[in-house]
């Protein structure tokens, strides 16, 4: 049986912000949803999160984000334990020995700031806990650059004799560069029994649950392969750092899996993001959130993709979509704007400077240029003319427009909504319709051009 806990009650005072460090987001997720999707190759029995410092604005992030996942439900329910006082990490864990009394699992802990760990580490990190039977089990790496970071020292066969923290080591300890990545796992029962028993004599005057293995045996030490999955976030250059870390993580899968990526540096994209094989990424293209692109799509330059379905062999040019769904062949831009659960039917073209809010378009429909259509539903192969504008809003309430199959709007036409205009409709150009339309007809509305031949303005030369 594993519990796992999950650190989240500091500041984070070296973010310098109101927000808890933890819920800083990286790459559309926040540090702690991070940590949390880290453990999901475990099957944990309980999951607790301890908070603190604006717990409750930690607690409601969680609640949130991970309803949505569905992918979760097969885990236990988040529990949050409030450590009102951070008094250091060994006081966190503290915090759980009334929740986790005749528990006799082990006990999986985790700093809410160590955000780019993959699950196959964690997994692994459990493997060596359980064959060794160990105490408990630590993540480290060597690292470059340690500072800041607890040393480990442990013996050949990697069994730790201690932690020291940065600021409590001396100049040579200084020299070990093997550091503590915050991800442990323990034997509860064991470390429940010392735990009672920390104390606060070090630098920061704090409860370091590092100190715990001075009395656990065996701890043992697990490296990691590749460094940068345990770099801690402290700071906002931390975070920009990991940003690139987990960016160029993505991007090396995606190519290794077979997208193209023309200038990868001025790409960015979600490892929430899905790209089918032979998607083309054209340069400053940003792809977000829960997004799906098909086979063959063409995406950019100079695009952001969010939230959006996008269906196979479709190009993108220069152009924002947000929440919608785009279908197979449609020619997006450039520079148009698909919003708010838009759907663009199949082999679509939607042009330069056109705004799409709530708009759902049958096959084959093209509005090519200057255009706004929201709350509008239109059918197969019509034609939008130049400057149609749907007046979707009366200054109080939204209203839908309705267009049937085949129908023409004429450059420059305002439909007021509510209106329908029925199949094989034609709209005469300068249109203002302000009532529905029939199949079959021509609608002209639009005041007679009136010429006044032989008319001469009275000018002052003539008085
Ligand atoms: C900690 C480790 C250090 C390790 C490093 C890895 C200790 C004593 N030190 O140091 O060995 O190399 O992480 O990143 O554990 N937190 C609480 N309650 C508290 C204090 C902290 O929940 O009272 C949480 C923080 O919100 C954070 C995590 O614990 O998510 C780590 O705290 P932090 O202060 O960043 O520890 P480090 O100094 O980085
Ligand atoms: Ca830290």
């Amino acid at each position: 049986m594993i519990a796992i806990a999950v650190l989240a009650a500091g500041r984070g005072t070296r973010m310098k912000s109101d927000l808890p460090k933890v819920l800083h987001e990286l790459g559309g997720r926040s540090l702690v949803e991070r940590v949390l999707d880290s453990c999901l190759e475990i099957q944990p029995s309980r999951r607790i999160v301890i908070v603190g410092y604006r717990g409750e604005l930690v607690e409601k992030s969680l609640a949130c984000d991970r309803q949505i996942d569905t992918g979760e439900t097969s885990f236990p329910p988040l529990e949050f334990v409030n450590q009102a006082e951070q008094l250091g990490t060994g006081h966190a864990i503290q915090q759980l020995l009334p929740y986790l009394v005749g528990f006799t699992g082990d006990l999986l802990v985790l700093n809410g700031d160590v955000p780019l760990l993959r699950p196959t580490t964690i997994k692994h990190l459990m493997q060596v806990h359980k064959e060794n039977q160990n105490a408990a089990t630590l993540l480290t790496a060597n690292l470059p650059n340690p500072q800041g970071y607890g040393r480990v020292f442990a013996d050949s066969q990697n069994v730790v004799k201690q932690i020291v923290e940065d600021r409590d080591c001396t100049a040579a300890q200084k020299q070990n560069h093997r550091i503590n990545a915050g991800v442990y796992c323990f034997n509860w029962p064991k470390l429940a029994e010392i735990l009672p028993h920390l104390r606060a004599d070090n630098d920061q005057k704090e409860y370091y649950l590092t100190d715990t293995v001075n009395h656990l045996n065996p701890v043992m030490a697990v490296d990691v392969e590749d460094y940068h999955e345990i770099l801690g976030i402290n700071d906002r250059k931390h975070l920009a750092n990991a940003y690139n870390i987990l960016q160029r993580r993505v991007k090396d899968e995606w190519m290794t899996k077979g997208v193209t990526l023309i200038d990868p540096e001025s790409i960015t994209i979600d490892d929430t993001v899905e790209l089918a094989i032979d998607v083309i990424v054209e340069p400053q293209t940003h792809i977000r959130g829960k997004t799906a692109i098909g086979t063959g799509s063409r995406i950019g330059p100079g695009s952001l993709i969010e939230n959006s379905q996008i269906g196979e062999n479709v190009t993108v040019l220069y152009s924002v979509i947000t929440d919608s769904v785009v279908a197979n062949g449609a020619k997006i831009g450039p520079y148009a704007h698909l919003r708010v659960h838009t759907e663009v039917g199949a082999n679509c073209r939607i042009g330069n400077f056109v705004e799409l809010k709530k708009a759902k378009l049958g096959d084959r429909t093209n509005a090519a240029h200057l255009s706004y259509l929201g709350d509008a539903t239109l059918g197969e192969k019509v034609n939008i003319g130049a400057g149609t504008i749907t007046a979707n809003y009366d200054g109080v309430n939204k209203h839908q427009t309705v267009i049937g199959d085949r129908t023409k709007t004429g450059s420059n036409s305002v439909l007021v909504a509510p209106v329908t205009l029925g199949d094989d409709v034609t709209v005469a150009a300068g249109s203002v319709v302000t009532e529905d339309v029939p199949n079959d007809s021509l609608v002209i509305a639009r005041s007679k051009q009136v010429v006044k031949s032989g008319w001469k303005l009275k000018g002052k030369d003539e008085a």
